[in-house]
């Protein structure tokens, strides 16, 4: 396969992963990795990196210019936390930048684009257990207001202008090779790292505040699925409920007790349990396995495990029970 790829917001917790994975498959020089600055990640070493504000609209179509790629990735985003803290740049640069991109891929013609939504679009009128596809939607943060609009720009621009754009609605998402950066859900990353260094945790969710999540295997497996199926099996072209599994911090605290049995977890509420508490405690993801076969392949049991040992060299860590 020789078509060039653009990975927009490259540098961040799913892009450094997708970068590696898409440069496996179509080759380290036919992916082009571009953000608003370049991390020190080897694999953006290993092939084309622009630099690229998505906000700057003469600059992407440089880059559309230069490589005419006939994918794009579209991932630069604030998330939650972050955007509640700065909203204004929270909306700007997660509206702004999709039509940017949208906007592109008419005048460039590409043939397909990703962009990614959230569990976020759900608020505290939505089904909680097994939420549906369709549904109340009423989000009450700022993150979750821009990725629902999102979402109906993405049907929009599908339906009047032809553009190829596939979606799903991620869970909190978890991996070692990437940190991620100002989400609701980052804890569930952070607390591996802290069993692994210092043996505590100290949590910003209360013990028992179930969310959606899904490890970064299987969000690498879904975005990959979703994109190389073919268009008329994409049925929903706002963005599709993707499930993995949904726990607590107190069973993932267990879940790493099994390993590390002095593990401890302090529980230390702060803004961020409005915004999960908002959030559903598990997805309902039928339309996504039944129109081009989503099945995850871990549960949190085989997470863990694949966690820690992946980590653990990190910290100069034994685990004889790994
Ligand atoms: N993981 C994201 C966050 O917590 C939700 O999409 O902001």
């Amino acid at each position: 396969m020789s078509e060039n790829i653009l990975v927009i917001g490259a540098c961040g917790q799913l892009g450094t992963e997708l970068v590696e994975s898409l440069r496996t498959i179509y080759g380290d020089s036919n992916v082009i990795a571009s953000d608003i600055r370049q991390s020190e990640h080897a694999v953006f070493k290993q092939g084309p990196f622009e630099n690229l504000d998505i906000l700057d609209k003469n600059r992407l179509s440089e880059i559309l210019t230069k490589y005419q790629p006939k994918q794009v990735y579209h991932l630069a985003a604030l998330l939650s936390a972050t955007a509640e803290a700065k909203p204004k740049l929270g909306w700007t640069l997660n509206m702004d930048g999709l039509f940017n991109v949208l906007d592109a891929a008419v005048d460039f013609k590409i043939g397909k684009v990703y962009w990614p939504s959230s569990i976020a679009v759900f608020g505290p009128g939505t089904p909680i257990n097994h939420t549906p596809q369709n549904c109340v939607m009423d989000p009450n943060t700022i993150y979750g207001i821009s990725k629902l609009a999102g979402e109906r720009y993405c049907e929009y621009y599908f339906q009047k202008r032809g553009v190829d754009v596939r979606s799903l609605r991620y869970p909190g998402l978890i991996g070692h090779k990437s940190d991620p950066g100002g989400g609701t859900t980052d804890y569930a990353v952070s607390i591996y790292h802290d069993a692994l260094q210092t043996g505590v945790h100290n949590c910003f969710l209360k013990d028992n505040t179930e969310l959606p999540m899904l490890y970064m295997p299987d969000a690498l497996k879904a975005t990959l699925d979703i994109m190389h199926a073919p268009a008329e099996q994409i049925k929903i072209r706002s963005s599709y409920n993707l499930a993995g599994m949904s726990f607590s911090p107190a069973e993932i605290t267990a879940a790493i007790q099994q390993y590390i049995p002095n593990f401890k977890t302090e529980y230390n509420p702060d803004s961020r349990q409005a915004i999960a508490d908002s959030w559903p405690n598990s997805i309902d993801d039928t339309e996504a396995r039944k129109d081009w076969g989503w099945k995850p392949d871990f549960d949190l049991d085989k997470m863990t495990k694949d966690m820690l040992v992946n980590l653990a060299p990190r910290y100069g860590s034994t685990l004889p029970s790994l």
